[in-house]
Parts: structure tokens; sequence; C-alpha cells
């Protein structure tokens, strides 16, 4: 492999390219941009969970100072359409994105019913609180316990007899119930909210009567491009996605939400560009959660360890306007050698607004019951947990009968198990004290597909040695522009500080949303193909010069390094990217390169893999559960960045600490709203709560997957935590907690 990278720069922990400006305070943000003539949105709450809005009473807030106007749905400007927001990896969602301002309809708590424009956002936020409404309320259904029995199939999966959300039997249905040896278990996860550091907000402005620019918190250039083209029946040239930077997403910016229409119907009323970022305890209600899910696993195994059967059956909720969907039972699918396996995913609709993919989304919701269930059933078997997925380990995907592209699970359990102390952990719960504190060890395996989509990228060099390469992907936070620029130096034979990558901007060449842990695998991809094309553009110059001494050389006779191209067999013959571009007069060389996946990937099943360890302690008397040591190993393929790569995986265990310790929204049924609604009430996880995470990468090349090598690490990073440590806790203490999140009540 050694011969592919030229220059070495990938895999080096390079600094982030953006972190200085980001550190500084020099980077804006969406609610950052300011634009001359600029009016202030803020989006007034219904307070009913369903029925009919009767009257909304806007005259105070008309007249409170510096208010321009207040929009609702019968004075605010028409939207000639609504449209979906598509996921990379996702089967669209069925159903009718809720239409903001559209009708009198309430369809979930907290859904914007007006929008306040006033020319500072205090006075917005002010004439706010006097807009008065009143309602015609309907009997709202926002209890999922009570109404697990309306679950549906999702018509997607009706759709198409050989969806992923089908009904699932592979052997003989439901198996494990004939066995002696099982268990039967049944997991609840919470609504849990995403709350990235960073409001979701947008400054709206209409440049001309169908022309439209948003500086946009989103993960979608592209997408929200072509949802608002779509939304408002403009050419999609007309709109201008600005997403610079991102603050964090975690996934719910993969969709098009209510306030981001609102702000641009207000800027349509008003004739002026309007800034509207969300209130944090928005963030609760408008822009997707990870559904609430009750799942069950039943699983038989022989005597000496092997598994026999599973079923994994799983509710989420959704809307009761759109389908949303997730791959909750992929892994029970192709993780474990059963001969017979039974998965059936339904969904429940109710009167809340609709989720949206978090942090490994369906995947670690499914990882959490089918990982506590392994570490249930090796309980009963009286088998290490390690073993005993040792022994059920797969060597070719059982689901598709394909081989895997590569899959180096076993290695990074090993590595794992040696770095947390494995051998530490005593078979018998509750056995192992320090002091008061009751310790214990536990583990959880994650995966999630290395997909990879078509992605595009703009390369120029200049003759200063310099290269810009551009494309519209967003970077969220994992360091995608320092990646990329890591990527085209090795690629490109440039040094990465001659190379600076543009992002965040549908003006540039088309990427996927940043979801699914695609964005290397789909625009790094592409940087390398532009590389490649301007090594070859530079090439043909070199080789066509009948004075250069590259006269009749191939391609293959040229080493590209150091912004220099040489002949192979003649070191001394040489020449920099500069003097060609200079011998030819050229004041920049510009590329446009395409890169999707190609066919072998049908032949291969690819999945990226991690193994979470976690050493908890417990104190018995106040229930207290602290992660003590965490260890997540990862095979993601090569690595690009050591160092951001490593960040993710750390940043992936904080948010399954949150998953398994902390975060849980909780829903008040009697007004069907939830109650949590800020970071006192909601926690998410603190340095206080998070210990020092040892991050251990795999690091072996996939070709399969990319021609870098590599696949995607977001999401396993945080699917397999939260069950590592709620069988940490159970190991520790013998009781198994099987409902999220695992707070001290639940261990006295
Ligand atoms: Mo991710 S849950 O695809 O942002």
């Amino acid at each position: 492999m050694k011969d592919y990278f030229f220059q070495d720069t990938i895999g080096k922990p390079m600094d982030r390219v953006d972190g200085r400006v980001k550190v500084t305070g020099a980077a804006k943000y969406s609610a950052e941009i300011e634009l001359p003539n600029m009016a202030h949105g803020v989006l007034v709450g219904s307070t009913i969970a369903k029925g009919r809005i009767k009257n909304i009473d806007t005259k105070a807030a008309e007249r409170a100072p510096g208010v321009l106007a207040v929009l609702h749905y019968q004075n605010a400007p028409k939207v000639p359409g609504y449209v979906q927001a598509a996921h990379p990896t996702e089967p669209k969602p069925i159903g009718q994105p809720h239409r903001v301002f559209y009708d009198d309809k309430v369809y979930f708590n907290d859904q914007p019913i007006a929008l306040v424009l006033a020319d500072t956002l205090e006075r917005a936020h002010y004439a706010a609180k006097l807009v008065k409404a009143s309602y015609e309320e309907e009997k709202h259904t926002t209890n999922f316990a009570k109404n697990t029995d309306k679950a549906i199939l999702p018509t997607a999966a009706k759709r198409n007899p050989r969806h992923g959300l089908n009904d699932y039997v592979r052997g003989k249905e439901d198996a494990y119930k004939n066995e002696p040896l099982k268990i039967e278990s049944e997991y609840v996860i919470p609504s849990e909210m995403h709350n990235p550091m960073e409001l979701q907000a947008i400054v709206a402005h209409w440049e001309a009567d169908d022309k439209l620019t948003v500086y946009d918190k989103t993960q979608a250039v592209i997408g929200t491009q072509n949802a608002f083209a779509r939304e408002w029946k403009i050419p999609v040239e007309n709109v201008k996605v600005i997403a610079t930077y991102v603050g964090g997403a975690f996934g719910n910016g993969l969709h098009t939400w209510p306030h981001e229409t609102a702000a641009i119907i207000g800027a349509k009323k008003l004739g002026r560009p309007v800034k509207l970022m969300l209130t944090r305890e928005q963030m609760f209600t408008m822009v997707g959660y990870r559904p609430h899910a009750w799942q069950k696993v039943g699983m038989s195994a022989t005597p000496d360890g092997k598994i026999t059967a599973i079923t994994h059956e799983a509710i989420g909720q959704t809307s009761s306007y759109e389908e949303f969907t997730e791959s909750t039972l992929q892994q029970t699918r192709m993780m474990y050698t059963s001969p017979n396996v039974t998965t059936r995913y339904r969904i429940l609709p109710l009167d809340i607004s609709t989720p949206i993919w978090m942090r490994g989304p369906g995947e670690a919701t499914g990882a959490f019951a089918l990982e506590s269930a392994l570490d249930e059933m090796a309980h009963v078997l009286k088998i290490d947990p390690l073993e005993f997925r040792l022994k059920n380990y797969t060597e070719r995907d059982p689901e598709k009968n394909l081989p895997w592209s590569t899959k180096f699970l076993k290695e990074a359990m090993l590595m794992g198990a040696e770095k947390i102390g494995w051998s530490n952990r005593p078979m018998q719960p509750g056995t192992l004290r320090d002091g008061e504190w009751q310790v214990g060890y536990g583990m959880g395996v994650g995966t999630f597909g290395a997909h990879r989509g078509r992605a595009t990228v703009k390369a120029t060099l200049y003759p200063d040695g310099k290269v810009v390469m551009q494309c519209a992907t967003t970077d969220i936070g994992p360091g995608t522009g320092t990646a990329m620029v890591q990527i085209a130096a090795d690629n490109l034979g440039v040094a990465p500080e001659q190379i600076t990558f543009e992002l965040g901007s549908s003006l540039f060449p088309p990427s996927p949303s940043q979801g699914g842990s695609a964005t290397v695998a789909s625009v790094g991809s592409a940087v390398r193909a532009a590389s490649i094309a301007l090594k070859q553009k530079l090439a043909s110059m070199a080789t066509g010069n009948a004075d250069s001494g590259f006269r009749g050389a191939k391609f293959e006779d040229l080493t590209f390094q150091n912004g220099q191209v040489s002949l192979n067999n003649s070191p001394g013959t040489k020449l920099t990217y500069s003097d060609i571009l200079k011998q030819q007069g050229l004041p920049e060389l510009e590329v446009t390169e395409e890169s999707k996946p190609g066919e072998e990937r049908q032949k291969y099943s690819l999945y990226s893999y991690s193994v979470h360890f976690a050493e908890v302690k417990v104190h018995p008397l106040t229930g207290q559960a602290r992660v003590t040591k965490m260890v997540s190993c990862a095979d993601a393929g090569k690595i690009v960045n050591m160092k951001t790569a490593g960040n993710q995986m750390i940043g992936g265990a904080v948010g399954g600490i949150g998953m398994a310790l902390t975060e849980g929204a909780v829903m008040d049924v009697r007004f069907g709203r939830y109650v949590t609604k800020d970071f006192a009430e909601y926690h998410v996880p603190v340095h206080a709560d998070t210990p020092p995470v040892d991050v251990i990468f795999v690091d072996k090349p996939d070709f399969i997957s990319t021609p870098m090598g590599t696949k995607g690490i977001g999401e396993i990073a945080t699917i397999g935590v939260a069950p590592a440590i709620a069988n940490a806790i159970f190991n520790a203490t013998g009781k198994r907690v099987r409902e999220l999140p695992i707070t001290p009540d639940k261990l006295i």
C-alpha cells in the first residue's frame, strides 16, 4: 500500500485547517451573518398538540416597538410548493413535511403558528410573547407506551417487498421460542434531542423576486437548495445556500424545517433580509430528534455458546404527517452467525413533530437492544461476553450472502479488551469493589454501512503553486476540510500548506449531504479524482514540450512530489508545477471531476465496525453511575487524520455516554409537550461525566470502499457505546436496566 501514498500526508494527525478561525471567533456561523437592512424573526409556537387555530390575536404584538409584521396562516405570503429532503443513506420519508403557515391545523405542540418580524432581535422576542392564539382543541395521542399496539408497517416497506424495513426471516421464524436456553427482553429508548452547540439559524435574503440567498445551518447544501427551489418554484440556480461553518449538527441539519421556510416567507413579505435563530427550547420541538423506541429481543443459544436464533422487533415513533424510518434492525441481521433471525420494524404515528436521524441513528437504537441482549445471553450461559461474540463472529454477510469488503472487528475487539483490562472483569456481577464503589466492565459492538455517494470537486492550480479545491459539502465538525486537504496533498504531490479546500456553498460543485458517515468516501474520492486529473494535465503539458526533457514520457513514468514532476528513471529531470504553468503562459489550470461508487461494490458487503469497552463505578447508596474508563476501537478503513478521526470517536463516545446515562426527553402526555426544554432538564454529558477516552484504529485500508481505502467513522463512534455502559453497570451491580437513560433512581 505504501507506494500509493506519495507524500504520506494521509494518516498524519494534522491540525485542523479551520481550527484557528473557529476558536478565535473569526469564523462566521449563520446566526452571525449581518446584512444591510436586516430584520429579525421570532417564531410563536402552538400551545396545543392537535386541533385548529380559532383565532390569532396579533394586535398587541403589531403595536409593540419596532415590529414590522406578524405573519400567520391567514396573511403570510403563499409558498407555491412544499418538498421533502433526502438523507444520503436512507429512503425518503413518506408524507408531507410540515407546511408552516399553510392552514389553521395544529399537528404538534409548539408548532410554529406565527412569525414576528421586528427591527431588533429583542423587540421581536418581546412582541412574540404578546401574540395570543385560541384553539379548537382535539384529543391528541402522544403517549407512546400506551399506543404501541397501533404501530404500522411503514409505507416504504409495503411499496417495495425487498426493502430493509420489511419483516425479515432467515431460517425459521421466531425460532428462539422453542429453545431451552433463551432470553427475552424489552428495551426502551426515550426521545433524544440533538442539541448541537450552535442553534439552528437562517438568514434569508431575496436578492430579486425569484432569486433567493440563504445563510443556513444545514448539513445539506444541495439538498436545501433543491428544497427551496421546489418550494418557491424558482430555478435551482436561483437559490444560493451558504453554510460555510456549522457548529455541530448530529443529524438535525439533514432535513429542511419549518423555521427555514418561515424566515424565507418573512423576507418575502418585508422585502428585506430576515434572520431567524431558534431558541434552545425550540431546538427541542422544531428540528427533529431521535425517536422514542420500544424493542424486544428474543435470543437462544446452545450451552457452549452458539447463537441458534434471534428475533428483534422495534417500534419507533413518527409524526402524523411524515413517516420517518431508520435502520434500527440492520445490525441484528448481519452481525452474528445465527441460522435463524427474525426482524420486524414498525412505526407509530403520534401527534408530535417528525423525528430525524440522530448520532448513529437507528443503528445506535438497535445496537442498545441487541448488544444488551448478547450480554444477557452470555450471563445465562456463564460465558464471557467477548468470548460469546467471538464464537458467533461472521466471516461473511449472512443477510446478503456476500463477502465483507474488509472486516477487522476481531482485531479491534482484541486490542480494546487488552487496553481496558478486560481480564479484570468479574464473571459474577456485583463482586468487584473500589472502596464504596461497585466496579464493572461492559462491551458493545457497533456497525454502520460504509456508504459512498456521488460528488464533484473543482480544483484550480495557480502559477504560485497554490491549489484551491471546491465542493458543496459541509463540515459540521469532523474536520472535513482538513481531511480533504490531506487527500489532495497526497494525490497531487503538493504540500498541504499550499492547498485550500473551500466548502459550504451551493456555488461549488455538488456533494451529498454530510450524513451517514459518508463524506470522506464521497467527497474524498472526488478530491482524489480531481488531483489525478490535474496531474494528467500537467503531465501532458510537460511531455508535450520538446525542450522539457520529458518528451515521450508516459504518465506512469512520472513522479509527482513536492509540487514538482520528475522522471522516475532520471530524477534530475524535473519541473515544478509553477514552471509548467508559466511555460504555457497559463494564469491557472482548472479541472472539475466527478466521482461515484463503482460496480465492484455490488459484489461485497461494506461496513465499518466499532467495539466499545467501558469501565463504570456505581455508588450503591446514591445510585450514581460514572464511566471511569472508555476504550473505543474502530475498523474504519484507512484513517486520513489520526487526530480529527480520534476526536470524532471521542465525540461519539460522549454522545453514547449521554444516551446511556443522562439524555432523555420527558413528554407530559396531558399536554402532548416535552417538558425537558433546556440543558438543566436535558443533561448532555459534560467534562465531569466523561472519562478520558482511548481510541484505537485498526487502520487497514478498504479499497473496495474507496480508492483511499477509507470507510466511515461518524456513526460507529456512537453505535454500541450505550450498551457497553449498560452492560458494565450490570457487571458492577447485577442490575439490568433496559430503559435509557440509566439515571440513579433506576440503580437504587
Ligand atoms: Mo448523521 S445521524 O447522518 O448526521
